[in-house]
């Protein structure tokens, strides 16, 4: 397949465009360069044949037009936002901008160039979304496909936003789409002002790693290459209209998820004492969901699809990738913002 993949510069995009490519699709990766891409990402694609890349922003339709019209793609993978939580409660107008206007941008260019082709059933809108426009459970429970949106935070609140844009543009123009949640991802690539890349980057340096409130919030963690590759099977499998959610199967605490790290890095790269003296509990994130978890049931039984990489050996996998990769987030650290704490209100 020809796929146009937004926000193929970022974490989780970036891996998406590298598995496609290997796959042996042709990938045109859009991007707008913000504060959260590096080009990096896809450097070892980015001489390979059927591959190309689109300087561009979804919040400029005319370059979306042109770009689709250019192109020709037979699917797009939506994934470009402003992603990060405690920037979000900062500024939350990029996030209205970007992740609810852009997509809403990108809809009506794929559905003008999809009428445009003469409305091929086979063409997908892929619209990549987040476990967090369902709010916060309590100790017990799943999220469902089902269960009714209750966002937090002003990031979620623009994920659900976009996908009841992406799911009205189903309805009511009948483009093909498919949906996903995913919960919280991790891996190599991972911009370091995200919870674990903090946490491995302040334990090398010895200084403090900020944990916020007491460290009791859960999260299902997923390794990235493991979402891309469920990704890349909803695509080319998933049933048009349905939406599906993406798990790790791997609930742990934040706590835990830092004791953890630390416990690698006490392996990997000794320090006389041990990494996990360097916690340091710091005030909450206003609104902080206190927990989500992933059902996959559907996933799982309608596609066969389950997640292969183990929290255990996902973290040291990541651990030694950036032991491995210092150039990589050095470059990045003096970027504005990164190593702030952000998202006080
Ligand atoms: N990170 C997670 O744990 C997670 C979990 C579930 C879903 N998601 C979703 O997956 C997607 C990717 O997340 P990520 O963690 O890779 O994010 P990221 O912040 O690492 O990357 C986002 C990319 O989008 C680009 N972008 C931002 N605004 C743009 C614009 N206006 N036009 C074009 N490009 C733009 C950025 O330059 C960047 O390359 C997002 O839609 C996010 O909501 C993320």
């Amino acid at each position: 397949m020809k796929l146009l993949v937004t926000g193929g510069a970022g974490f989780i995009g970036s891996a998406v465009v590298r598995q496609a490519v290997a796959a042996g699709h042709s990938v045109v990766n859009l991007d707008a360069l913000t504060y959260a891409a590096c080009l990096d990402n896809v450097a070892s694609v980015a001489g390979a044949r059927g591959y190309a890349f689109e300087h561009a922003d979804i919040r400029d339709r005319p370059a979306l037009d042109r770009i689709l019209a250019a192109h020709k793609p037979d699917a797009v993978m939506h994934l470009a936002a402003e992603s990060h939580v405690d920037r979000s409660i900062d500024g939350p107008a990029a996030f209205i901008e970007t992740n609810v206007t852009g997509t809403f941008n990108l809809l009506e260019a794929a559905r003008g160039y999809w009428q445009a082709q003469g409305r091929p059933e086979t063409f997908r809108f892929h619209h990549i979304s987040t476990d967090e426009v369902f709010g916060s459970l309590g100790p017990t429970g799943q999220f469902t496909e089902d269960t009714p949106y209750a966002p937090n935070s002003p990031y979620s609140a623009s994920k659900a936003a976009s996908d009841h844009l992406v799911r009205a543009w189903h309805e009511t123009y009948g483009l093909p789409v498919v949906m996903t949640n995913c919960s919280n991802n991790y891996g190599p690539f991972h911009f370091p002002e995200k919870l674990i890349p903090v946490v491995i980057l302040r334990a090398l340096a010895g200084a403090p790693i900020p944990v916020y409130g007491q460290g009791e919030n859960v999260r299902d963690w997923l390794f990235v290459e493991d979402h891309a590759d469920a990704l890349l099977t909803v695509l080319t499998r998933g049933a048009v209209g349905c939406r599906y959610n993406i798990g790790g199967e791997n609930e742990a605490r934040n706590i835990d998820i830092v004791r953890m790290i630390c416990a690698i890095l006490d392996d990997l790269r000794p320090q006389g004492a041990p990494h996990a003296d360097l916690i340091t509990f710091v005030a909450d994130r206003p609104g902080h969901d206190l927990r989500y978890a992933i059902d996959p049931s559907r996933i799982r039984a309608d596609l066969g699809w389950r997640p292969s990489v183990t929290l255990k050996e996902g973290l040291a996998r990541t651990v030694r990738w950036y032991l491995d990769n210092e150039g990589w987030w050095r470059a990045l650290q003096g970027r504005a913002g990164v190593g702030q704490r952000l998202g006080t209100a």
